[in-house]
């Protein structure tokens, strides 16, 4: 009886949504697994979207970055761009931009790229499910593109949790979530810094990228990142007041 969970009123709304009884005994059995995996489904922007064991559950913070992506398009108005979103995971965050963009009848070429082809199996469930038309790519961030590959958008939320932290996570996080999906390396830099030099090359002049970080990753570690690169970028803080966004664009007189 005393192993029995425990659900929070978030938890058991999702299960009640997705026609299951909170109260089963299969529920009440399930540990610390999160709800979304016991449903296939994770709400993000209001649309209910496949995720497995091998996808990150989607988070809320998540979502302002599409605003962030519809704010900056909004300005290249009737214009045809490209984006890409790496590691993409579900698919949430590329797939939104699709089906916001579709509803303001912009035109655009998009990507989804992960390097774990599990996850993009899930993300090609839900660009069936969504009836986007999104190009599917396994790629180690932009490696598999031709560096005449350019983007007018870059979105990444890469993993970015730092290696020693990842110990201090919820269980069921830690013991559930992929951790291919959390641990970025030693400062949880390792890849958002890999991607800049990346950029140097597949962002277009006049591109704008937008990567989810960490709350430890402030403006301090951002310029230390930027004074590498021919970049100008800012933090932008989430809806709860945390560091969350680095949102970065090529210096004016950038030759590439
Ligand atoms: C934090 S999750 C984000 C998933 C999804 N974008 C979201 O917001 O829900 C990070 C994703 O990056 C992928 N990933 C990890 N290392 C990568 C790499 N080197 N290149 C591309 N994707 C990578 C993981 O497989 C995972 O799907």
């Amino acid at each position: 009886m005393e192993n029995k969970r425990k659900l929070s009123p978030r938890e058991t709304n999702h299960l009640i949504k997705f026609g299951i009884d909170p109260f089963s005994d299969e529920i009440l059995d399930s540990g610390e697994i999160p709800v979304e995996y016991l449903t296939g489904l994770a709400e993000f922007y209001e649309r209910d979207f496949v995720v497995s064991k091998e996808t990150l559950i989607p988070r809320i913070e998540t979502e302002q970055m599409v605003d962030i992506a519809l704010e900056f398009l909004s300005k290249k108005k009737g214009k045809m761009f490209q984006f890409v979103d790496i590691g993409t995971g579900s698919g949430a965050i590329g797939i939104t931009l699709a089906l916001e963009l579709r509803k303001k009848r912009i035109k655009y070429i998009g990507s989804l790229t992960d390097v774990s082809n599990d996850a993009l199996s899930i993300a090609k469930k839900n660009v069936s499910k969504f009836k986007v038309d999104l190009k599917i790519r396994e790629s180690n961030l932009l490696d598999s593109f031709s560096k005449f590959a350019k983007f007018d958008l870059i979105l990444a939320n890469l993993p970015y949790i730092p290696t020693e932290r990842i110990n201090n996570l919820d269980n069921s996080v830690k013991n559930h979530e992929p951790h291919l999906a959390l641990d970025g390396g030693y400062d949880g830099l390792d890849l958002i810094v890999k991607l800049f030099s990346q950029m140097e090359v597949h962002l277009q002049k006049n591109g704008l990228a937008i990567l989810e970080v960490d709350d430890s990753h402030d403006e301090r570690l951002l310029n230390d990142v930027l004074i590498q690169h021919d970049f100008i970028g800012s933090v932008k803080e989430d809806l709860n007041g945390k560091v969350r966004f680095w949102i970065i664009s090529k210096r004016k007189n950038n030759k590439r």
